[in-house]
Parts: C-alpha cells; structure tokens; sequence
C-alpha cells in the first residue's frame, strides 16, 4: 500500500504496510539515518523527529498516523555543508561521546528553542529528560542548548 507523506519538505511516495513503524520508513525506505533505532519501544528518544511543531518518538509511530505530514528529521535541519544552529553548537561543546542519542537530543532541543528562545538550564533539562544517553555527556549537552540559544 502506498503511503504520502512530507519529509523535510518533500514529497514522498511510501510503500509499505500501514503499521510499519515510521522509524523503518526513514531509515530503510528513505534512507534518513539521523533518527536512530534505541529501545524501538518508545522510551529512549534515539528515534525522535517534528511532526507539527511536536516531537514525535517514530518508533512508536506507525506509518498511516502520518498520512500527509510534515516530517523532519536531523537532516532536515542542516547539511554537513550548512549546519543548523544547533549542529554547530553541539560539535563547539563536543557534546557527543559515541553520538548515538544526539539526533534525538537535537530534534528536542529545536523543540524546546522554538518555544522559547532563551531556556534556562532547567528548561533545557525539562526538555530533553525522557533522552536517555549512556555515555554521560550531559553537562556539555546542556551547554550546547544554551549556545545555541544566545
Ligand atoms: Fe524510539 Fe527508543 S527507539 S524511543
């Protein structure tokens, strides 16, 4: 069955089962490696993407919720060429160890920033605490939003 959908502002033709979660879609049919598979049960934030304004955890999303959506992921963002904001921000405070939950860090922090621009450090630990990250960057993460806030 064929599914459209808008990812980072393109027009895509899905064709896969209705409940296939929206995480394979990116990753194996659109080849959108920034959203990556964690927990795949929803509760590490790896997998996180906008949709609407929200963030979204696509692993627990499954394709026919996004029918005609607007999705973005980490590469909607910025290029290696023309980062984001945030991007910048989080190589400046070398906010990544193994770098594994930072594609869902960043869509939350873009969250967080396009709701308030100018978050305090317990805004920012409000806003990215359901991202569990092992290596234990999160003081430099922390840093990262603010820079990326001013
Ligand atoms: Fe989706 Fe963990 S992979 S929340």
């Amino acid at each position: 069955m064929s599914t459209r959908i808008t990812v980072n502002g393109e027009s895509r033709m899905v064709d896969a089962a209705p409940d296939t979660p929206l995480l394979y879609v990116l990753r194996n049919d659109l080849g959108l490696n920034g959203p990556k598979y964690g927990c795949g049960l929803g509760q590490c934030g790896a997998c996180a993407a906008i949709i609407g304004g929200n963030l979204v955890r696509t692993c627990s999303m499954p394709l026919r919720d996004v029918e005609n959506d607007h999705v973005t992921t980490l590469e909607g963002l910025g290029s290696v060429e023309n980062p984001h904001t945030l991007q910048k921000a989080f190589i400046a405070e070398q906010a990544a160890q193994c770098g594994y939950c930072t594609s869902g860090i960043i869509m939350a922090a873009k969250v967080l920033l396009d709701r308030n621009r100018n978050p305090d450090d317990e805004d920012i630990k409000n806003a990215l605490a359901d991202h569990l990250c092992r290596c234990g960057t999160h003081n430099r993460v922390v840093r990262a939003v603010r820079r990326a806030a001013v």
